[in-house]
Order: C-alpha cells, then sequence, then structure tokens
C-alpha cells in the first residue's frame, strides 16, 4: 500500500505487509510518546480534527499524535457548532476545511459519512468512526495492542482465540477488527451477544470466507479457552430510544468472580472504552483495575503510537522522523507503552 497522500477510511485498505510496516513505524515512536525525545518533522502542519460526536480518547490521541511529530492542531466539536448543523454538506464543509489543513481526522455519527467527506477533501482523511460502520485506526491499535500483549505470554497470532462480547451490532470497533483479524491464519471467534445485538452478517461472511472458525452464542460459558476477551458498551447512541438500550444493559457483565470463572488465568481483558461504569451497566467492573491482565489502558496507551505511524506515513514523512529530534529539557519518566 503507498501510504502517502492516502485516506484512512477502512480496514478493508490493508493487507499484513502495510499492516506490519504500520507497527514498525508505530514502534519507533516510542521515545517521542514516553517524552525522552521530541521531533519536529511535522513542524508548521495543521491537523484539522472534526469530531461531530462525543470521544475522550480518539480526538485527544489523534491531537496528542500530532502535537507529538511538532504540528499544531485545529478543532471542530459537536454538531450543533458546526455549519452543518445549518444544512451544509459534507461535501462543502471538506472543501472550506481542507484548505486550511494539512490533513484532516473525523468523527461522525452517520455510516459513510467519512468517505462521503473525503470525496471534497483536498488533503488525506483519517476516520476516527463513522456511526456503527467502522473505527479503522482504533482496529489498529487493537490488533498492535493483541499482538503485544500474545508477544508477552509468549504466543502469536497464529491460532488466536479471541471472545468479543456484548454489543456487536452498532460496536464498529468489534467490525473493524474482525475484518482485520480475519487476515491472519486459523483465528478462532466465539461472539457472545443477545440475539439482536448479533454481529452483522457482512462481518460474518468476511470470516467465513477467509475459513475462520466462528461461534455465535449467547452463554459465556462458550470461551473459556479464549486468549483474549474483547468486551464492548452497549452503544446507547445507536438505538430508537434509551428504553430499547436498557433492555440490553448489563446483561454481559464482567467482574473478578465472572471473569475467574469461565476464563483461563492469563486471558487478556480489552475493551475500546469507554466503559459504562453506572451500576446498571457495569459491564467490565472496577474490581478487575489490579488485574495485570485488564490491557484497556494499555491499548488506549497504544492509540497514541499508532495515530502518529499513520500521520507519518499519510504524510510521507515516517523516514525521516528521527532526523528532527532531540532530547527533552524537562523530568519525564513514562514507562514504555
Ligand atoms: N475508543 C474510542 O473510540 O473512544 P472515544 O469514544 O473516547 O474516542
Amino acid at each position: 500500500m503507498n501510504f502517502t497522500g492516502a485516506n484512512i477510511l477502512s480496514v478493508e485498505q490493508f493487507d499484513r505487509d502495510s499492516i506490519d510496516y504500520i507497527f514498525q513505524i508505530a514502534d519507533r515512536m516510542q521515545p517521542y510518546a514516553r517524552r525522552q525525545k521530541r521531533t519536529t518533522v511535522l513542524d508548521g502542519a495543521i491537523l484539522g480534527n472534526l469530531f461531530f460526536e462525543p470521544s475522550t480518547r480518539t480526538r485527544v490521541s489523534f491531537g496528542t499524535a500530532f502535537n507529538l511529530l511538532g504540528g499544531e492542531v485545529r478543532e471542530t466539536t459537536g454538531m450543533e457548532s458546526s455549519a452543518l448543523s445549518k444544512g451544509e454538506s459534507l461535501y462543502d464543509t471538506a472543501r472550506v476545511l481542507s484548505s486550511y489543513s494539512d490533513i484532516i481526522a473525523m468523527r461522525h455519527p452517520k455510516s459513510g459519512s467519512v468517505a462521503e467527506f473525503a470525496q471534497g477533501s483536498r488533503v488525506p482523511v483519517i476516520n476516527g468512526g463513522d456511526g456503527a460502520n467502522e473505527h479503522p485506526t482504533q482496529a489498529l491499535l487493537d490488533l498492535y495492542t493483541i499482538k503485544k500483549e500474545l508477544a508477552y505470554h509468549g504466543t502469536s497470532l497464529n491460532g488466536l482465540h479471541i471472545c468479543m462480547m456484548g454489543d456487536l451490532k452498532f460496536g464498529r470497533t468489534v467490525h473493524s477488527l474482525s475484518r482485520l483479524l480475519a487476515l491472519y491464519p486459523n483465528v478462532r471467534f466465539t461472539l457472545i451477544s443477545p440475539r439482536e445485538l448479533a454481529m452483522p452478517e457482512s462481518v460474518l461472511a468476511v470470516l467465513e470466507k477467509a475459513g475462520h472458525q466462528v461461534t455465535i452464542t449467547d452463554q459465556v460459558s462458550e470461551s473459556s479457552d479464549a486468549h483474549i476477551l474483547y468486551q464492548t458498551r452497549i452503544q446507547q447512541e445507536r438505538f430508537e430510544s434509551v428504553e430499547e438500550a436498557n433492555q440490553y444493559r448489563g446483561r454481559f457483565r464482567l467482574n473478578s468472580d465472572i471473569y475467574t470463572k469461565h476464563f483461563k488465568p492469563n486471558t487478556v481483558i480489552m475493551h475500546p472504552l469507554p466503559r459504562d461504569s453506572r451500576a446498571e451497566a457495569n459491564e467490565l467492573d472496577n474490581d478487575l483495575n489490579q488485574n495485570p491482565n485488564l490491557a484497556i489502558f494499555r491499548q488506549a496507551d497504544n492509540g497514541v503510537l499508532i495515530r502518529m505511524a499513520l500521520f507519518a506515513l499519510t504524510l510521507g514523512v515516517a523516514e525521516q522522523v528521527e532526523n528532527y529530534d532531540r532530547t527533552v529539557n524537562w523530568f519525564s519518566d513514562k514507562p514504555n507503552l
């Protein structure tokens, strides 16, 4: 894949070689993310960070990643503060905002909206989540995390058993991650959800075409030998009403007792976050916070590395980052990501 100038809209763009290359560049971003060094390779460049739907991690880590490469960030948050709320089209918005930026990261509640926006953009556009459709940068950081966690336990992706649990219908992160994992051999998927919130047929078709073993169930006990447990949130914002979402809230909780009863001791616990910590949902209990297998914050940390890599690649500076670096003046003792 030629990254320079490319939009990053869907995981379907990637093959295993391009993923390996992104991960190699992400590894090289460690000293900058740990604040041991700084680089100004993107000095003068501007990121348009357009988030028309709520976000904490993706929005801030895109901005942080761009700053860490020496660039500046201009942000738009919320539909109501944008002229989209006056009826302006995505195409017009893209034509205008792309002349103010060198690259754009965007989240929008409608499936396909980021690709539509990209048609009007004169600079590369990175999808930060389009409705229930895709979240490609999350899938990359999830896969990067899975590889690192498996390596820590002395295993690899070959023969991976991943259990995905919760709202698999509207959870765009599991759609994108499943499509990426389909590229690897012998992956076993256990998909646990209420029947009404099952993984979409379009994603299942990709897994089946690639020859993977897929178990669809509403029983947690089906997943006892999983290497990875990927928990998700009920995506209330995609339901017709709060009452409808409430029917499913709390159906697949995970806490220390359930984890110990149903999963083998080293099962890695992942979640794209945010987790719904309200008592009625409590999908990932705080009593797991000290469990070393809880990888949720390592996932979020890895998001900075992956997004730095994607900026460096799409702006064509991936091989120049070290030419513009120097040590930092301030105290920094961040652990390895
Ligand atoms: N994982 C994720 O997309 O989180 P945010 O909604 O906070 O960006």
